[in-house]
């Protein structure tokens, strides 16, 4: 089998997943490659050839495919499609999430023939409380690369569609994680709570700062943030991606969450991305 179409699929409100399934896309080296991205509200409506390879990228949210990211890919269904997926997670953990993706992609009818679990800089990731920042960095993307030269190779070696095997991606392997900083992440988050420290639910605006050019509108996966008002954000929409915070230019929006200096702290050591295929 050969593969001229590959069909990017990736909801990514700060990039990093975008950026691995590039780097995959990249790697597989297919003649036409067509991006679907669904970050931003549309009409994403699509059935895909059967001929095809959709590669899926999408990040974790609370150990889960962030949930936007499955609802919008509700309109894109598969025939029998051949898929690569990847969950892309800022250096705690990935839980159930490529699990789940798993299950979604399948009852969309797509056929998932290798997965992978990367890093990416964790939303909440600032100078004062990085958490994996940078990634995925240049080694990351020459894994993710390498990762679509293996998917090309898998994809040749099957001589039909019926013999281009699935894999289960319950087998992948877990990346290390040493028991005593997720056991001290897990007594301050009980701590945390207990607190009554109020979490913020929206970023915070300097007005000041503000110059209103209308980028975080732009780049808003959910249409938090409204034309004149972009010093306001609407709680009931935001799903604190930090789109907005990542791309102002002004630097007038911030996300200060107490959860980002317990992962800066307890998550220093930095996880491997895994593959299976
Ligand atoms: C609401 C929210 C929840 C998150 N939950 C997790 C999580 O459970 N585990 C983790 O390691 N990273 C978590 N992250 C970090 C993202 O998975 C990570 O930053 C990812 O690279 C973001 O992808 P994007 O750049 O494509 O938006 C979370 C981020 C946000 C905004
Ligand atoms: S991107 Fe920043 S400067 Fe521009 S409107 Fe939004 S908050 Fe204001
Ligand atoms: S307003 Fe909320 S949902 Fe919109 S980009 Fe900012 S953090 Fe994301």
């Amino acid at each position: 089998m050969t593969i001229d179409d590959v069909r990017l699929i990736t909801f990514s409100p700060t990039r990093t997943s975008y950026r691995v399934g590039e780097a995959i896309v990249r790697g597989i080296g297919a003649d036409r490659v067509e991006t679907l991205d669904v970050t931003l509200p549309g009409d994403y409506h699509a059935t895909l050839p059967t001929e095809s390879l959709a590669v899926i990228l999408v990040p974790v949210y609370g150990g889960h495919p962030a949930p936007p990211a499955l609802e919008r890919m509700k309109q894109i269904q598969g025939q029998g499609t051949p898929a690569v997926i990847g969950v892309v997670y800022g250096n705690r953990a990935y839980e159930r999430a490529l699990m789940e993706l798993d299950a979604f992609v399948s009852a969309q009818g797509f056929k998932v023939i290798a997965g992978g679990t990367f890093i990416g800089e964790h939303s909440y990731s600032t100078a004062e409380h990085p958490i994996a920042s940078g990634r995925p960095d240049e080694e990351d993307l020459v894994y993710a690369d390498l990762f679509g030269q293996k998917i090309r190779t898998k994809v040749e070696a099957a001589a039909d569609l019926e013999h281009l095997y699935g894999v289960d991606v319950r087998r992948i392997q877990r990346p290390r994680q040493p028991f005593f900083p997720l056991f001290r992440f897990l007594r301050r988050v009980v701590k945390l709570r207990k607190s009554g420290v109020p979490m913020p639910r929206v970023p915070q605006v300097d007005a000041d700062q503000c110059t209103h050019c209308g980028l975080c509108i732009a780049n808003c996966p959910t249409g938090a943030i409204r034309k004149g008002e972009e010093c306001d954000t609407m709680a009931e929409r935001c799903i604190r991606c930090c789109a907005c915070v990542k791309t102002c230019p002004q630097k007038a929006r911030t996300f200060d969450t107490p959860f980002a200096t317990l992962l800066s702290e307890c998550f220093t050591r930095p996880k491997e991305n895994r593959i299976i295929l």
